[in-house]
């Protein structure tokens, strides 16, 4: 089967190709490289440009009449700068979505997976969230998030079509082939920093917060191994009319989805995870929160089970080894300026 991947030249964009690619199906990516890298497009099919340029998409289904779905992983990613840059995160990510989801519609593409975060949560108390927990997103990167879910489901109800929202929690590790991983130069994630610490490029690792109501002090997240993600996504376009099927109601057109391990890991039992897999100690530092972080939460991963057939298979160890080859080898595929 063939789909249209958006943000195909990202971190989990390229993984989903691979991944798609060793399933035995097609992807066409289309991406503007604002952030995303041209490496990671080398031997595929690739269209350099923007998801809201009409020409483009239209060009891509000429070309490709036989795109059975699409999966919209474009999008501007930092915290901190979606708080510098509110109107570049509105225009970039909701605009752009929405004239996107209107031009496959007119392209007559009834079928869309949509990049989602667990970022839209509210605080939960006792850490674990659902489909239906109540949505607070509290940045404005989550609340793009959280806008373009409300936009596609509009979309799906209004114009006969159907919508998936994925929403990842926290994707960790690189593809086990080394194809592709995380690609910015200066990793914000803890997993990136816990790397950099162990290969000399930071002194030390700080954990932000260590007076959560969590069993340790520090927050708690729900890892996600990369290559795991890519495999649900994998299932949620190829069998995307059976997703629905399974939910037992054809009155759906909309489904949010968690993708998480359904585990919840603290920070300081990542860096102990880190440390057996690495085999040495790493240099520690506490600090205050930071602005805006939170405790943290963890999936119920019940839905995916049910209607995607899918569960985690690979450990936080499977994504540390990885997330490490990954930072040993990446200099030499990836070439920044
Ligand atoms: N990485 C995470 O921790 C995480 C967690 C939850 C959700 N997500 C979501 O997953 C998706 C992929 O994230 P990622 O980590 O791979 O980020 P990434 O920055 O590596 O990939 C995003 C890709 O989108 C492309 N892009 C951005 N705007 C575009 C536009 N207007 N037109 C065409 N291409 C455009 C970029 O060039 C880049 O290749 C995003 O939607 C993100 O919100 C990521």
């Amino acid at each position: 089967m063939k789909f249209l991947v958006t943000g195909g030249a990202g971190y989990i964009g390229s993984t989903v190709v691979s991944a798609l690619e060793d399933a035995g199906h097609q992807a066409v990516i289309l991406d503007s490289l604002v952030t995303g890298r041209i490496e990671f497009t080398r031997g595929k099919i690739f269209y350099l440009g923007d998801i809201a340029d009409r020409k483009i998409l239209t060009q891509i289904f000429a070309d490709h009449p036989d795109i059975f779905a699409v999966l919209h992983c474009a999008a501007l990613i930092v915290v901190p700068e979606s708080v510098e840059k509110p109107y570049e995160y509105y225009r970039e990510n909701v605009a752009k979505s929405n004239e996107m989801f209107h031009i496959l519609y007119t392209l007559g593409c009834q079928r869309i997976v949509f990049s989602s975060s667990a970022a839209i949560y509210d605080k939960a108390e006792n850490f674990m969230v659902t489909e239906d927990s109540p949505l607070a997103p509290n940045s404005p990167y989550s609340r793009t998030k959280y806008m373009m879910e409300m936009i596609l489901q509009d979309t799906s109800n209004a114009y006969n079509m159907r919508g998936i929202a994925l929403r990842y929690f926290n994707p960790i590790g690189a593809d086990p082939k080394m194809r592709s991983g995380m690609h910015v130069k200066e990793p914000s994630h803890v997993l990136g920093k816990l790397v950099d610490t162990a290969l000399g490029k930071q002194d030390a690792f700080t954990v932000t917060g260590t007076n959560w109501p969590t069993r340790d002090g520090s927050g708690i997240r729900d890892y996600i191994h990369v290559w795991d993600l890519a495999q649900a996504h994998v299932k949620s376009l190829a069998e995307f009319d059976q997703v629905f099927e399974r939910t037992g109601d054809p009155n759906i057109n909309f489904i949010p989805i968690n993708l998480g391990s359904g585990k919840g890991v603290t920070v300081f039992e990542l860096v102990n995870a880190f440390e057996r897999v690495y085999g040495k100690k790493i240099n520690i530092r506490t600090a205050p929160p930071r602005p805006g972080d939170v405790a943290g939460a963890y999936a119920n991963a019940d839905r995916a089970k049910k209607l995607l057939g899918w569960e985690t298979q690979l450990s936080i160890e499977d994504g540390i080894r990885t997330a490490l080859e990954w930072g040993k080898i990446r200099e030499s595929i990836l070439h920044w300026d």
